[in-house]
């Protein structure tokens, strides 16, 4: 950043610039639903935290459900049920979303948000620690597409847990990725969350099995999903 008022102009009209293009691509290929809206004004009324995904990045992941033929999806963490929204969206009748909740007060948000949305013969929330869940899923394998978006400390073993309950062809993609570049390098004294993410990407950047990208998305461009492959064997 700078003092020169000059830059700064500058600065405040790239800024300017970015949000019209996130508006305009919103409106053309990413527009709520009556579904999604309610999800949104549902969590705000349960007081869940407004963290959830862009309406861009909801897009791109029923895009990515699409694309490897999604009939089974496993969420790790439910949030406002809004990414799930998306997500059920690229199912087809016979599929199935399962999404991990560790929040019972919160699951009952969601279960009321995805029957609101016409998905709930299709969904399943699933409430306890993720890490106590994933055991029981192996019998459900393999799951077409994986998304990941819970506490950041256990990114890694997420990321081992999907590999495990994939197939070749699977998609994972993680949210909280970049998170203004701390989650792209270890720093010295970070804390438990930003070392769950760095490790995140090492193995998912590393891991031969895999084909990764960390993309800068998010609505200002500083944090954003990993996005990987899993690779034919
Ligand atoms: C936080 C968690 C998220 O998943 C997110 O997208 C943004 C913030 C958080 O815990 O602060
Ligand atoms: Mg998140």
């Amino acid at each position: 950043m700078t003092n020169n008022p000059v830059d700064s102009t500058v600065l405040q009209q790239q800024a300017k610039t970015r949000q019209e293009i996130e508006t305009a691509i919103t409106q053309m290929f990413a527009p709520e639903d009556e579904g999604l809206r309610h999800a949104l004004v549902a969590a705000k009324e349960g007081g869940l935290p407004e963290i959830q995904i862009s309406a861009i990045q909801g897009k791109l992941l029923q895009l990515l459900a699409t694309a490897c033929n999604a009939h089974k999806i496993l969420e790790i963490g439910s949030l406002a049920g809004y990414s799930g929204i998306w997500l059920a969206r690229a199912l087809p009748t016979s599929g199935r979303l399962i999404t991990l909740e560790i929040n019972p007060k919160h699951a009952e948000v969601v279960r009321g948000s995805f029957a609101a949305a016409g998905i709930a013969d299709r969904t399943e929330v699933r409430v306890g620690q993720a890490l106590e869940l994933l055991p029981h899923l192996e019998s459900e394998a393999p799951f077409d597409f994986f998304f990941i978006d819970a506490d950041k400390a256990p990114y890694p073993q997420y990321l081992a847990w999907a590999i495990r309950l994939s197939r070749p062809g699977s998609i994972i993609v993680a949210d909280n990725c970049i998170r203004r570049g701390a989650a792209l390098h270890e720093t010295e004294g970070m804390n438990a969350d930003t070392a769950g993410l760095v490790q995140y990407n090492k193995h998912a950047s590393g891991d031969a099995r895999l084909v990764s990208l960390a993309l800068a998305m998010d609505e200002d461009y500083t944090d954003g999903f990993t996005i990987s492959v899993v690779r034919q064997a």
